[in-house]
């Protein structure tokens, strides 16, 4: 048992360079945990506030300096003295310091970086890795990387509109060799982009390479290409997972595809993702429909929920009630976890918990603007939610993840456990 002493905040930068929050939560018997909170480029409407100052002056009104204040005058006044290891309580408290519904006043970066924080100092208070912390001596297994390969959209610089090509290793034995896999497809895309003349230096926000292609279909084609040239077999050793990311390309209703010159309504979207996901090993989908288009996720998981993953990030943001509204609806059959969609570290574990009980998947996931923080690999393990999507294998604030993820799997030896293509079949009985 141990009470919170002190608590300061600094700006620091994410990996494109832009301001963000790190906490540091000080408690009375010495024990320290340091955050720091990720932003999103591809943000969905419906998350919770990121505070910026919008001073002009300084990182063109993208400063944090306001969200740092509230950190160390209001939030820091509210919590002194509190025990540490009640997270729920805290979180409880900072939700109703802020009073807002998107955390709007004091900002959900302010109020996710003590909750962070909070949580790492009681962990070390207990002198427990934060995994064990949070998910209790049963938390041992690790989760199936969904790796980034190839980028589009915000994220990449080229002209095809999906945000995230991804690489799912299905037969590999263990994290580590998850990993292995998914190198050998990363590598091998090189020389197939080199060999179409299609290859640029430089990566994308998340890692991924950013070429420039004809069309989606034409990424669809290239993944299976590197898949088989990496020695693997596509669909059975690997697959092909994918972020649409809809949200951006609507525009009056419709879905834009520059790229394939096709202007789209739902249906047409969604006949659309099922003949790719026909032709192609895709086992899953992420927001194949706009973040408001109820009645387009429904007509997507009638047709391809059965078969394929389909993930909810811009429709869900972490979010129990959005998520409570897609399980009443029949709305996808996943949900993407990013803790500064939700605020707070309770919430994030709620959702994921709530995911589970009503049978939907949960992936949990980095944004595009990172740092070398690696709370959401412990985060991962602790909640057992067998997948994580955290980008490419390149840049180190991605590496630093995988990293921290290969060290929890050495460090619980043969009480690791890996479930690979298990936890992406489906007709499965648990979830
Ligand atoms: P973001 O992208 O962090 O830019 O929102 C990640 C995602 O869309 O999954
Ligand atoms: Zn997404």
């Amino acid at each position: 048992m141990a009470s919170i002493a002190a608590i300061k905040a600094r700006e620091v930068l994410d990996s494109r360079g832009e301001p963000t929050v790190e906490v540091d939560v000080f408690l009375n018997d010495g024990s320290r945990g340091r955050a720091i909170v990720p932003s999103g480029a591809s943000t969905g409407k419906h998350e919770a506030h990121e505070l910026r100052d919008d001073n002009p002056r300084r990182y063109h009104g993208c400063g944090v300096r306001n969200a740092l204040d509230h950190v160390e005058i209001e939030i820091a006044t509210a919590l002194y003295g509190r025990e540490a290891s009640d997270q729920a309580g805290l979180d409880a408290r900072l939700i109703a310091l802020d009073g807002t519904r998107e955390k709007r006043r004091l900002g959900a970066n302010a109020l996710l970086g003590v909750s962070m924080a909070v949580a790492r100092a009681a962990a070390a208070s207990a002198g427990l890795p934060l995994y064990r912390y949070l998910g209790g001596p049963q938390a041992a297994e690790l989760p199936v990387p969904l790796v980034n390969i190839l980028s589009g959209g915000l994220h990449g610089g080229g002209n095809f509109e999906f945000q995230d090509f991804m690489v799912v290793p299905l037969a590999a034995n263990d994290f580590a060799q998850a990993l292995e896999h998914a190198a050998a497809v990363y590598a091998a895309m090189k020389d197939v982009l080199k060999g179409r003349g299609v290859y640029r230096a430089g990566v994308a926000d998340e890692g991924g390479y950013a070429p420039t292609l004809q069309s989606n279909q034409a990424g669809f084609e290239l993944m299976t290409e590197a898949i088989e040239r990496a020695g693997l077999k596509p669909g059975v050793d690997a697959a092909i997972a994918v972020d649409v990311a809809a949200s951006q390309i609507v525009r009056h209703g419709h879905y834009h595809f520059e790229s394939e010159h096709a202007r789209l309504d739902a249906e047409e979207m969604v006949a659309r993702l099922a003949a790719w996901a026909g032709r192609y090993p895709v086992v899953s989908i992420e927001d194949g429909l706009g973040e408001d288009d109820w009645a387009g996720w429904k007509l997507l998981t009638d047709r391809l929920g059965a078969r394929a993953q389909l993930i909810g990030d811009d429709l869900f943001v972490t979010n129990l009630e959005r998520l409570g509204k897609g399980v009443e609806e029949g709305a996808a059959n996943a949900i993407l976890a990013k803790l500064n969609q939700a605020g707070t570290l309770t919430e994030t574990l709620e959702v994921i918990e709530f995911a589970r009980e009503n049978r939907y998947r949960a992936v949990v996931s980095a944004r595009s603007g990172e740092t070398e923080d690696t709370f959401i690999a412990d985060l991962t393990v602790a909640t057992a939610a067998g997948q994580i999507k955290i980008g490419a294998l390149t840049r180190s604030e991605r590496l630093a993840k995988y990293n921290r993820l290969l060290a929890i799997e050495r460090e619980l030896g043969p009480r690791a456990v890996y479930r690979g293509r298990e936890r992406l079949a489906f007709n499965q009985a648990s979830v």
